[in-house]
């Protein structure tokens, strides 16, 4: 334990949960007094993510994300449990009360950072050497002026077995630590080597300004053509965004987001300085969120090839919840936008950037290329995917604008595609009125089909609600503890997450600790910190009497009987021999 309890119940009393979430999330409050808003860990359209004011807690029903305030910093600026706190303590003035170097991790973390910076020291400086020759050549045909090779910090790792290892080593790092943080690979013979090696360096630097990665490019055809940085203690691939940290302040909070590195580098050096790329992986979830916290609009500006085309229409889905406009450039005169820059200019990607379409017209215009619709067979079938696409628009006006432009095209009657696309629309309705019910539904049983983090739970449904009510009552009345000692230990329980958390519970109320949230967070793991916000959200729901956990308890047993000796009787022929060579097995006979 690093922080006492009392620390970190007073650093919980001073950030209000409410106060600190609605600063990222848009809570509303209009069926009941406890807030409620699109959860910011997973995208969806019906409000699943509740704030709990009494417990100061968090549970997303839609995802199971949950806990207190510390746990909702630490996922959402993605931060370990000191940084989190820090984050707190700066926020509410208050002060850290260790040094939290003394951690083993932070420590490692730490070291990271530096020899990363160390490292892209060293690349920059291999880069005004007679060995990078070439890669100086390259970068010149690839039409990079030095200012921009400065402040991306390009630079060269130069064609040796261990420069890089043996410079930092001079350091003070050790082999085993480059191999750790992927600057270094262990070889047969012992030694350790460099991983990049005759390749141009692309820093990948985070928001707060460290080096958390490298990407390494071939200066020729070879494959692969880039390397990057596997994950360390300080990256973890499809997190972060290259370039955030210089388009992040753009004031029309507009990004661009492109695939490659040396797209990116070409908008910056032509003037398009929120130019930003997902790199190397697929687009993910969590980037889509790091996003939207930095633009309003973010315009798609994947290659112009079928492998870009795909990954437009994926991200487009992936995009499908996201609080931002969006629109797809029609990247043409190039395979990408620093191709066409460097062969039309600068003026030319300003003009696909003003004439860039927005998600309703790309979808359009996708839908319209499947089809010859100068036959009446293509015009019906581009129409009927057209009214789908309208569907999903929710503005009615906007809608409307474009029923008219698809009359004017396919030369069709207005108000037949009207009413298409009104019936359309109110066949969407319907189902999304359904979903968000049956959304509700779930959540008032507190039965969410898997979304609470325990992995039993399907299996073992009976049992599970029985332990659930059991924890939360428990976490409700501590001195229930004792008064049902002789009926409750951690062996009545079924499910593993669920008998760990009682054994944690009741060691904590022997201990006379505080139950709250915020004195777990530090020790448990998120998935234990979601099931405790789930338990403390079942608070409101149970009615937390001895009667009640009576009955709970000897449900518990009855289930727990059940799995010990299934009942042959209602057992398949297949399933009673199977059940008897298991217990033969178990008894070794
Ligand atoms: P591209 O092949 O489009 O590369 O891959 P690029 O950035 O346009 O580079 P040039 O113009 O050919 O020099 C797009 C992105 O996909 C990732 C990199 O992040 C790259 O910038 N990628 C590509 C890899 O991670 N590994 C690869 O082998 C290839
Ligand atoms: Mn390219």
């Amino acid at each position: 334990m690093r922080f006492s309890d009392d620390f970190i119940t007073e650093l919980c009393a001073r950030n209000d949960i409410e106060d600190v979430v609605s600063k990222y999330v848009d809570l509303q409050y209009r069926t009941s007094r406890t807030p409620k808003g699109l959860c910011p860990f997973h995208s969806e359209k019906t409000p699943s993510f509740i704030v709990y004011r009494d417990t100061q807690s968090y549970y997303c029903f839609g995802c199971g994300n949950g806990g207190n305030v510390i746990t909702f910093i630490k996922n959402i600026e993605r931060l370990d449990f000191v940084e989190a706190v820090r984050f707190l303590c700066d926020r509410c003035g208050m002060a850290m009360p260790t040094d939290p170097v003394d951690d083993e991790y932070l420590r490692l973390r730490r070291r990271c950072y530096e020899a990363n910076r160390e490292a892209a020291r060293f690349f920059c400086g291999c880069l005004k050497t007679e060995a990078a020759a070439p890669a100086r050549a390259y970068l010149e045909k690839r039409g990079l002026l030095p200012e921009t090779v400065k402040s991306f910090g390009l630079g060269f790792a130069p064609d040796t077995w261990d420069s890089l290892v043996k410079y930092l080593k001079g350091k003070g790092f050790t082999e085993n630590e480059l191999v750790a943080f992927y600057l270094a690979r262990q070889g047969k013979s012992g030694h350790a080597y460099d991983v990049f090696r005759n390749r141009l360096m692309f820093p990948i630097i985070d928001l707060r300004g460290n080096v958390v990665a490298f990407g390494g490019r071939v200066l020729d055809d070879s494959k692969p053509k880039y390397l990057n940085t596997a994950d360390t203690v300080v990256y973890k691939k499809g997190s972060g965004i290259y370039a955030l940290n210089f388009a992040k302040n753009n004031k029309d909070r507009a990004l661009i987001l492109c695939e490659g590195y040396m797209d990116v580098i070409a908008m910056h050096q032509a003037g398009f300085t929120n130019a930003v790329a997902a790199l190397g992986t697929a687009f993910t979830q969590e980037q889509i969120s790091l996003l939207s916290r930095y633009c309003d609009e973010l315009y798609l500006s994947f290659d112009s090839d079928e492998a870009g085309q795909k990954a437009t229409q994926r991200a487009l889905r992936l995009l499908e919840n996201a609080p931002m406009k969006l629109r797809v450039l029609r990247i043409d005169g190039g395979k990408d936008p620093d191709e066409v820059i460097k062969t039309q200019g600068k003026e030319k990607m300003r003009d696909l950037i003003d004439n860039a379409q927005n998600d309703t017209e790309f979808a359009l215009s996708q839908a319209q290329a499947k089809y010859d619709i100068s036959t009446d067979d293509g015009k019906l079938g581009f129409l009927n995917d057209a009214v789908l696409v309208l569907a999903a628009v929710p503005n009615p006006m906007e809608r409307d604008i474009y029923v008219s432009r698809l009359a004017q095209l396919t030369g069709t009657s207005r108000e037949a595609i009207a009413q298409q696309v009104h019936r359309a629309v109110l066949a969407k309705r319907k189902r999304d009125n359904r979903a968000a019910f049956e959304n509700d539904a779930r959540e008032a049983a507190g039965d969410d089909k898997g979304k609470i983090p325990n992995p039993e739970r399907r299996a073992h449904l009976r049992a599970c609600k029985a332990e659930e009510t059991i924890l939360a009552s428990l976490l409700k009345n501590p001195d229930y503890l004792k008064r049902f000692a002789s009926m409750l230990n951690a062996d009545s329980f079924v499910t593993e997450v669920n008998r760990n958390l009682f054994a944690d519970i009741s060691a904590r109320i022997r201990a006379n600790r505080p139950l709250d949230l915020s004195c777990f967070s530090e020790e448990s793991s998120n998935e234990q910190i979601s099931m405790l916000a789930y338990l403390l959200s079942l608070g409101e729901k149970i009615a937390g009497t001895p009667k009640e956990m009576e009955e709970c308890i000897r449900t518990l047993a009855e289930e727990k009987s059940k799995q010990a000796l299934p009942d042959a009787s209602g057992m398949s022929d297949e399933d009673f021999i199977k059940f008897m060579e298991n217990k033969r097995k178990k008894a070794g006979v």
